[in-house]
């Protein structure tokens, strides 16, 4: 091997792992990336959040082109759907997008390593199929996670499978069993829903989108029931048989009672992800982890064993790409003798259904609990122009500013676009603003963007076209 000796190695090169390496790169590391995959990009690029959204994206234009196009005064003809052809597209859009990563790290002169890497000390990490390699300066652990099993339920990725197996089904299953009412549920269940499949959500809780505001959730599980989506609230999977030609699930209310059987075609299992460090040898090293198996860090992202840093879904926080992202580059900044920082507080969450949800900040149900009094402004899309222009008028957003400073502490948007909006609300609140700041900001009409400064000017009681 040419080289082996490095200021810095990440092990893991999904998008915490890679970006904390460019940044590194940037800031004069030398540095390697350790990833076994055959490609770049981690879940994320090759079977996550990019796959879904092209799948996503492309489910959508079929349901448009199919049902949603009347309206506009546009007659088409039959609509027919090519599956291989849509799933070509998606394996495009991974491939383009992994091999820009690549790209990226000749670039900035990253090296690869390409196989499994096991952590044997403070600075050395042995790579299978490479050797032992050394890290001088700090190994960044930044291994992501991986699904959450179901006991009971074996993940063949035919007939049960996770979000990867629910990425490349060679058909459209008649019914869809989706376990978890979660992101990906709703995400992959709205996919394969509007590509024709009955799709039944069975979620534990008595509520869908745990973590999001209260009132969205409920709002988006009504639209989400009037595109075709069953939901069996506050249940539990107890059992389940799984044959040749389906599954038989024996389901239970989550507080006890009677079993009902469900039969799928297809059941994906969608109740969260763990923090993945199998085989990283943190055992031998001596890395501690939390109770739920992630890594330890403190503020500098640093582990108990001097040397070794960890990031993203490894360790404590929201399992999210962009979060992960802010700790990679964070790092490599602390690493530089830089003052790097992740707002934790404004990490904000979207989910890409139709209309899709975005959220930043407090929720009211965290607002209530924390006691702080805070006041509302909502603006629905019905009243919004644009929404009405494009024929999507479902939704709303719902500014929460505190009560006394009107300091904004929490925006929740349901609707077109709003993963797109958020970022508008992500950006004042970073800047502390308040509502006045947004409501007296001009927005450009016609817009999705005026509900937001609409909800703001709502906060005080004024908003003008409602
Ligand atoms: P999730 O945490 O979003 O949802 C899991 C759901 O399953 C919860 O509603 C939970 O109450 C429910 N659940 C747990 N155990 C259950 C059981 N035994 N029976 C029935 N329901 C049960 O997890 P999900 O959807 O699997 O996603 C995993 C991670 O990936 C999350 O952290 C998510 O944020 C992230 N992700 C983010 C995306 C995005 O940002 N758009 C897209 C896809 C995933």
């Amino acid at each position: 091997m040419a080289e082996s000796t490095f200021d810095v190695v990440v092990v893991g090169g999904g998008p915490g792992g890679y970006v904390c390496a460019i940044r590194a790169a940037q800031l004069g590391f030398k540095v390697a990336c350790v990833e076994k995959r055959g490609t770049l990009g981690g879940t994320c690029l090759n079977v996550g959040c990019i796959p879904s959204k092209a799948l996503l994206a492309a489910s959508e234009k079929y349901e448009e082109a199919a049902h949603g196009l009347a309206k506009f005064g546009i007659k088409v003809g039959n609509v027919e759907l090519d599956l291989p052809g849509m799933l070509a597209h998606k394996d495009k859009v991974v491939k383009d997008n992994v091999g820009g990563i690549e790209f990226l790290f000749k670039k900035n002169k990253i090296t690869w390593l390409k196989g499994a890497g096991t952590i044997t000390s403070g600075t050395t990490v042995e790579v299978e199929g490479v050797g032992a390699v050394t890290a001088s300066k700090a190994i960044v652990i930044a291994t992501g996670s991986d699904v959450t099993p179901l006991p009971g339920l074996t993940i063949d990725e035919k007939r049960v499978v996770s979000s990867t197996g629910a990425l490349e089904l060679p058909e459209v299953p008649k019914r869809l069993v989706v376990i978890g009412g979660g992101v990906i549920g709703l995400e992959l269940g709205s996919v394969w829903g509007r590509l024709g499949a009955q799709v039944t959500v069975i979620e534990y809780l008595d509520r869908v989108l745990p973590t999001m505001d209260g009132e969205i959730s409920k709002q988006a599980q009504r639209i989400f029931a009037k595109q075709g989506m069953t939901f069996k609230l506050g249940a539990k999977v107890t059992g389940a048989n799984v044959s040749e030609t389906g599954v038989s699930l024996s389901v239970e209310p989550a507080a006890g009672g009677a079993a009902e059987t469900v039969e799928a075609d297809v059941v994906l299992v969608a109740i969260g992800r763990r923090a993945y460090t199998q085989g990283l040898g943190l055992d031998a090293v001596g890395v501690a982890l939390d109770e739920r198996g992630r890594v330890k860090v403190g503020h500098r992202f640093e582990t108990n064993v001097p040397g070794i840093y960890a990031i993203g879904d490894v360790i404590e926080g929201p399992m999210l790409a962009h979060k992960a992202e802010e700790d990679g580059v964070a790092l490599a900044e602390l690493l530089a003798g830089q003052k790097g920082h992740v707002n934790y507080d404004l990490v904000p969450g979207v989910v890409y259904t139709w209309p899709e949800v975005a959220a930043v900040g407090k929720t009211e149900e965290e607002l209530k609990a924390a006691g702080v009094a805070y006041k509302t402004g909502k603006f629905p899309f019905t009243a919004n122009g644009r929404a009405r222009a494009s024929g999507t008028t479902d939704g709303f957003v719902k500014i929460l500013a505190d009560a006394t400073t009107d300091k904004v502490l929490g925006v929740h948007l349901l609707g077109p676009n709003v993963s797109e909006m958020v970022a508008e609300l992500v950006l004042a609140m970073e800047f502390s603003a308040s509502a006045e700041d947004i409501a007296r900001t001009c927005h450009a009409h016609p817009t999705l963007s005026e509900a937001t400064k609409e909800a703001a000017l709502a906060v005080d009681g004024r908003p003008l076209h409602i």
